[in-house]
């Protein structure tokens, strides 16, 4: 009764350039592995749960990618969204259908966009929190400890006693706050960071989406007969127009009272950001992060430099810059700006 879907529908704006709305970074070899960061999240559960329990849910216009990306996972798996209305509606999709198909299934929720170095004590977390979730009605989330104040992540404030193994009750989910209350948090020491990954029964996190998110809920519930048949693609149709833009985050977990934690340490990384590129790849003597072959560095410090083309680049006495050359788009601003490059995007797109 094991499931896993993997999210795979977000666009990736601060990763632009080289994320694009129509190849977004999930699809992607950020880090020059040889592997996109969508078949890292693949492999990762694919000697977890059995191939025909591993799901995909993207944007309908991905659907070929992903197949093209990840070509043994059966592609009855990979499930198109008609719009993008971020994580709830994606979960609920998922959600519904898997209750028709094993009422007793339990579901590891995965964005696909992440890196993970150590698998193995991340696999171990999974069936520690596959266990618990089997027996009590639990939503788990995997924290990571902070070591900054982030405010695009979930903050998880949760109780000193486990009440098994690893396993705490939480106190408190704050998803994405301001940089004020995010120190606050990091100075407390309490806190976790919510790593994004979420396992729980189906059956009962239907019952929160009835509880906190009731207007999706009734949307879901009136088409759900089509799901697993013909129609199916029909009802999303229907449906999705009518869902809210919400995440699972502030849609339910910020709200739901059966909250748990395991506190985890597999070498988690959000990779959202290019600082967090940045972080991820060797750095020569000077601190500056290279990637590409045709890159010559001189005299610059702790520069970011992803040029992956046949196009010669030489850099020269800069610091602390970010570098990123595509066929047609060269993108050179300060790394400390660089949560800003999502709305160099949103201004690109308006002067199209
Ligand atoms: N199918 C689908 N449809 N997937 C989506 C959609 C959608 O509309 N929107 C986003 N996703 C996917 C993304 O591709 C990503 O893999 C995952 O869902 C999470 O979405 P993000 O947009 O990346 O969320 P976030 O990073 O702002 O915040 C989440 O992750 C943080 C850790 O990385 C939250 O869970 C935070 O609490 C958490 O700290
Ligand atoms: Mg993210």
């Amino acid at each position: 009764h094991h499931y896993v879907v993997i999210m795979a529908g977000g666009i990736g704006s601060r990763f632009w350039p080289m994320s694009r709305q129509d190849y977004p970074k999930q699809f992607l070899d950020i880090l020059n592995t040889g592997r996109t960061l969508i078949q890292w999240t693949f492999d990762r559960f694919s000697t977890l749960i059995p191939l025909e329990n591993i799901y995909v849910v993207t944007s309908q216009e991905y659907v070929g990618i992903v197949k093209e990306q990840l070509p043994h996972l059966p592609a009855a798996n990979i499930l198109g969204e008609p719009s993008r209305k971020n994580t709830a509606p994606c979960i609920a999709y998922i959600s519904f259908k898997l209750m028709q198909l094993d009422p007793k299934a339990s579901l590891i929720v995965a964005p696909a966009d992440h890196l993970i170095l150590d698998k193995t004590a991340f696999t171990k977390v999974c069936l520690e929190a596959l266990s618990f979730v089997g027996k009590h009605n639990a939503f788990i989330t995997l924290g990571i400890k902070p070591t900054y104040p982030n405010t695009g992540y979930g903050y998880i404030q949760y109780e000193q006693h486990s009440v098994s193994d690893n396993v705490y009750k939480v106190k408190t989910f704050t998803e994405k706050p301001n940089l004020e209350l995010a120190k606050t948090f990091l100075a407390s020491g309490d806190f976790l960071w919510n790593a994004g990954i979420f396992v729980w029964q189906v059956k009962n996190v239907i019952q929160a989406f009835e509880k906190y998110l009731p207007e999706m809920y009734d949307v879901f519930a009136a088409d759900k007969d089509k799901f697993n048949t013909p129609t199916e693609k029909e009802a999303l149709q229907a449906i999705y127009p009518l869902c809210t833009n919400i995440s699972i985050d502030f849609g339910i977990m910020e709200k739901a009272d059966n909250v748990y934690v395991i506190p985890s340490s597999f070498g988690w990384s959000d990779l959202g950001t290019w600082n967090s590129a940045y972080e991820n790849l060797e750095k020569d003597y000077l601190e500056n992060a290279v990637a590409g072959d045709n890159v010559i560095v001189i005299d610059a410090t702790r520069c970011m430099v992803h040029a992956p083309n046949d196009k010669l680049v030489l850099l020269q006495g800069l610091d602390s810059v970010i570098v990123v050359d595509t066929p047609d788009v060269l993108l050179i601003c300060k790394r400390e700006k660089e949560q800003e490059i999502k709305e160099y995007v949103a201004e690109v797109k308006r002067n199209k």
